[in-house]
């Protein structure tokens, strides 16, 4: 073991995807993160949607203790435990009526596989073998191992991945704002979802296992939702050509959107959803795949679901996962993230009238962001290399703010950045929160006003 501190002494001997140099963290409470030099950050994004209980949570932290007195680890196979089982019946609870049958991994990407793998083997348990292609949207994210890459719409991004993945069919994402003269917002949302009956006929119905969609879109699309009638024409379609219907909440479940799933802001039940991210609010790695009784017993009567994991209902990040939803609903949490995230998101559409290369502000609860681009009628993209996603988010983090962003398809849908600190965040933070963002959206200002003119 070393003792030298990692830095100048000792380069790192981890790698990592190519991040802008880092201090190292040393402490978080609540809202707020610190580094060893004792800078204080404002984790305006929660990590990546993550943390949304905050840091330092002390029923967490006991939690975790009590847990692993007891028992830290036994596998599944060889032995039930009390938290999986308990937090299994919490969430049936917490979800519409219909979904109850849960399955537990460990984060977002081996969910959402189990989510697919699922839907496979729901198909062959009943007669349809022919079924196995899954419909998803450019741009999305649905994570980063080969199966779940397959349903990513980032072609640029991972392209180096290509000759390794299966290629999944795409239907464009819902970018209702930035439609043609003459057509409504409802016009556009249903031609969007109308999409997806055109890919399922021209693929040809028998052979689409699944429709895979952020309900509100993350990373990809910065928040991205869709009129009302897109919803339940989606569902309206699924149901016509017996496609399954996979939402991935991955980002904007477990309370983040003001309701414990997204998919209850628009009344749409969906036959499977993956969660993570704010399951364990980033405490312990845990992931939960929930669906129906009725697709189990299929499944189960055709010899069971043929998945799992080493990790796979862990007794200690079940009894975190029942800890954090304990915060939920003692804090009244989803109710803040309501509250807050209207508050949140009036504050940011303020924004557009001071900065004209804000496209829109997007989202729900406190899963709220906004793209940047060069025509707010359009949408229009900065240039590339202008790496506005980049400049932006750094211009917070230097004055102690963090906010997510990420550029999807090369740009071609514009920056993204999303601003979703944890739910426990309070009106005053919210509005030190947008008294950064005001000054790192000034001083990035003049570059973005230069490239709009030069292009
Ligand atoms: C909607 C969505 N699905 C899946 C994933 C993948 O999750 P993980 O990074 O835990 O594998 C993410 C991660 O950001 C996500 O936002």
């Amino acid at each position: 073991m070393t003792s030298v501190p990692i830095g100048d002494n000792l380069p790192s001997s981890m790698f990592f995807w190519p991040t802008p140099e880092r201090p190292m963290v040393e402490r978080g409470e609540g809202i707020y993160l610190w580094d060893q030099d004792g800078k204080r950050y404002i984790d305006g994004s929660s990590g990546p949607q993550t943390a949304n209980i905050g840091h330092g949570n002390a029923r967490v932290r006991e939690a975790m203790v009590l847990q692993a007195e007891k028992v830290s680890y036994a596998f599944r196979s060889h032995f039930l435990n009390e938290p999986a089982e308990l937090l299994a019946h919490e969430i049936a609870d917490m979800t519409p009526d219909g979904l109850d049958q849960v399955f537990f991994g460990s984060g977002g990407s081996e969910v959402v596989e189990a989510c697919v793998k699922l839907a496979r083997q729901y198909a062959l348990a009943t007669g349809q073998a022919t079924r196995y292609k899954v419909i998803s949207r450019l741009p999305s994210y649905h994570g980063t191992t080969l199966g779940a890459l397959s349903l990513t719409g980032d072609p640029g991004g991972f392209s180096m991945f290509s000759p390794m993945i299966v290629n999944q069919p795409k239907i464009p994402a819902p970018f209702c704002r930035y439609r043609p003269a003459g057509q409504t917002e409802d016009e556009a949302a249903l031609g969007y979802a109308n999409a997806l009956e055109a890919e399922i006929i021209h693929q040809g119905a028998e052979t689409i296992l699944a429709f895979i969609m952020e309900p509100i879109g993350g990373a990809a699309t910065a928040a991205l939702t869709a009129p009302d009638v897109y919803y339940t024409r989606i569902r309206e379609i699924c149901d016509q050509y017996s496609v399954l219907l996979i939402f991935d909440e991955v980002m904007s479940g477990a309370g983040r959107s003001g309701k414990y799933l997204s998919a209850e802001h628009w009344g749409v039940t969906p036959d499977l959803v993956a969660l993570a991210k704010g399951l364990a609010s980033g405490y312990i790695p845990l992931g939960a795949c929930v669906t129906s009784r009725k697709i189990i017993s299929a499944v189960e009567d055709a010899g069971g679901f043929m998945h799992g994991h080493t990790y796979s209902a862990s007794p200690i990040a079940c009894a975190v996962g029942r800890a954090v939803l304990a915060e939920h609903v003692d804090n009244d949490l989803i109710g803040n993230a309501a509250r807050m995230g209207a508050l949140l998101k009036g504050r940011l559409e303020g924004l557009l009238d001071e900065f004209e290369f804000i496209g829109e502000i997007r989202g729900r609860g406190l899963l709220l962001g906004f793209d940047v681009i060069a025509d707010r009628k359009t949408g229009r993209p900065l240039p590339p290399e202008l790496d506005a996603h980049y400049h932006l988010a750094q211009e917070a983090y230097d004055r102690g703010l963090i906010i997510y962003s990420r550029r999807t398809m090369g740009g071609a849908k514009g920056d993204n950045f999303l601003v979703s600190p944890p739910l426990i965040v309070t009106e005053d933070q919210i509005n030190e929160i947008m008294d950064i963002l005001i000054q790192a959206l000034r001083a990035f200002a003049p570059t973005a006003r230069a490239a709009i003119k030069a292009n």
